[in-house]
C-alpha cells in the first residue's frame, strides 16, 4: 500500500482519517512526540501528505525525499510553501468550491450576529439581565452598504446574500472583474470609507497581510463593522484591538486570528465583537465533501489520472 503522512487532525472531519486507511498506510505525525526520529524511520517510503490550513513548511517536506503530492484540507493554501513544492516536483491540492456557501453564510451570519447584538442578546438572558429591564437597541443593516475585500467565490457568494438583505455591495481586489455586476474600488481605504460592514474574505499570505490596517479601520469608522472569514493574518490585530478600544471602529465579527487558537484578550470582554473559532468550512457535509476532494485527488494522483484541484503544475 502507498504511505501518506498526515500532519494535522483536529480540523479534519473524523470519517477522513478511516476513508484514507482503506487505501493507503497512514503515519500520524500529530500524534508523535519526537517527531524528528518518526519522520527519519518513516521518510523513504512517504509519498503524499495530508495537511489544512496550519500549512506545510519548506523544511518539513524536505524531510521527505520522495514526497509527490501535497492535499491541503482547505481552500486557502497560504502556509504551504507551493513555491518550494513546485520546486521539489510536488503537486499541492486544495479543496474549492464545496466551502464556499458555508463560508459565506458565516460571514452573513457574524454581519447580523455583530450589527444585531446576538451574542450580547444570548449573555444578557444567560446572566439574568432581562429582569432588570429590556437589552440596549442595536443597529440594522437594511439600506447599507457593504464592502467585500476579495471578490472570489467566496465573496461573489457573500455579495449574493448581501442583496437579498438589502445591502448595496462594492469590492476591492488585485483587479477589476468587468463581469460582475459590482462597483470596483481601486483603493481599500475608500472602499473602508464608502462602507458600513467590510468583510475580508481575499486569500491570507504576504500579498495580504495586514491588509487591513489602522487607516483602513478608521476609515470604516466608528459605526463600522469588520467581518474576517479569510485570514487572521489579513487584519493588522493589534491596530483591530485599539481602534475598538478606542470607539474609533464599531465592532468586528471575527472567525479567523493572527496566532490562533490565541485570540487576543481585550476582545474577549468586548459586547460589539463577536468571535468564532475558525468555523467557516466547519459543517459536517462541507468537511466530508472537503475530505473526498482529499481522497479523489490522492487516488488520481497515484493512479497516473489528472488531479482534480491542483494549485500548482509540476514536470517531472
Ligand atoms: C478550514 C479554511 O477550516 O478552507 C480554508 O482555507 O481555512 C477552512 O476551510 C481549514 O482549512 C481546515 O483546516
Amino acid at each position: 500500500m502507498i504511505e501518506l503522512v498526515m500532519v494535522y487532525r483536529q480540523f479534519q472531519h473524523p470519517s477522513l482519517l478511516p476513508a484514507l486507511q482503506e487505501k493507503y498506510v497512514v503515519h500520524r505525525l500529530w500524534e508523535v512526540a519526537n517527531k524528528e526520529q518518526f519522520i527519519a524511520s518513516i521518510s523513504p517510503n512517504v509519498r503524499g501528505m495530508v495537511t489544512d490550513h496550519l500549512g506545510v513548511s519548506a523544511d518539513l517536506m524536505g524531510q521527505f525525499p520522495n514526497l509527490e503530492i501535497i492535499t491541503n484540507f482547505g481552500v486557502g493554501y497560504d502556509s504551504v510553501d507551493v513555491k518550494s513544492a513546485t520546486k521539489n516536483g510536488i503537486w499541492v491540492t486544495n479543496t474549492p468550491g464545496v466551502l464556499t456557501d458555508d463560508v459565506a453564510d458565516l460571514a452573513i451570519l457574524l454581519l447580523l450576529a455583530t450589527a444585531r447584538g446576538l451574542c450580547e442578546g444570548d449573555r444578557f438572558i444567560r446572566n439574568g439581565q432581562w429582569h432588570d429591564g429590556p437589552m440596549r437597541f442595536t443597529e440594522n443593516i437594511k439600506g447599507k452598504r457593504i464592502g467585500i475585500l476579495g471578490l472570489g467565490r467566496i465573496g461573489q457568494a457573500i455579495a449574493h446574500r448581501a442583496g437579498a438583505f438589502g445591502l448595496s455591495v462594492s469590492y476591492h481586489g488585485p483587479r477589476e472583474k468587468p463581469e460582475q455586476p459590482y462597483p470596483f474600488v481601486p483603493n481599500l481605504v475608500e472602499l473602508a470609507e464608502a462602507s458600513d460592514f467590510l468583510v475580508a474574505s481575499c486569500p491570507g499570505g504576504s500579498e495580504t497581510r495586514h491588509l487591513i490596517n489602522q487607516e483602513v479601520m478608521l476609515a470604516l469608522g466608528s459605526e463600522g463593522i469588520l467581518i474576517n472569514v479569510a485570514r487572521g493574518s489579513v487584519v493588522d490585530e493589534p491596530a483591530l484591538v485599539e481602534a475598538l478600544k478606542q470607539g474609533r471602529l464599531g465592532g468586528a465579527g471575527l472567525d479567523v486570528f493572527e496566532n490562533e487558537p490565541n485570540v487576543p484578550e481585550a476582545l474577549l470582554s468586548m459586547e460589539n465583537v463577536v468571535l468564532q473559532p475558525h468555523q467557516g468550512s466547519a459543517t459536517n457535509q462541507t468537511r466530508i465533501a472537503m475530505g473526498q476532494i482529499i481522497i479523489d485527488n490522492l487516488d488520481a494522483h497515484f493512479s497516473g489520472k489528472p488531479l482534480l484541484t491542483p494549485v500548482n503544475s509540476v514536470t517531472k
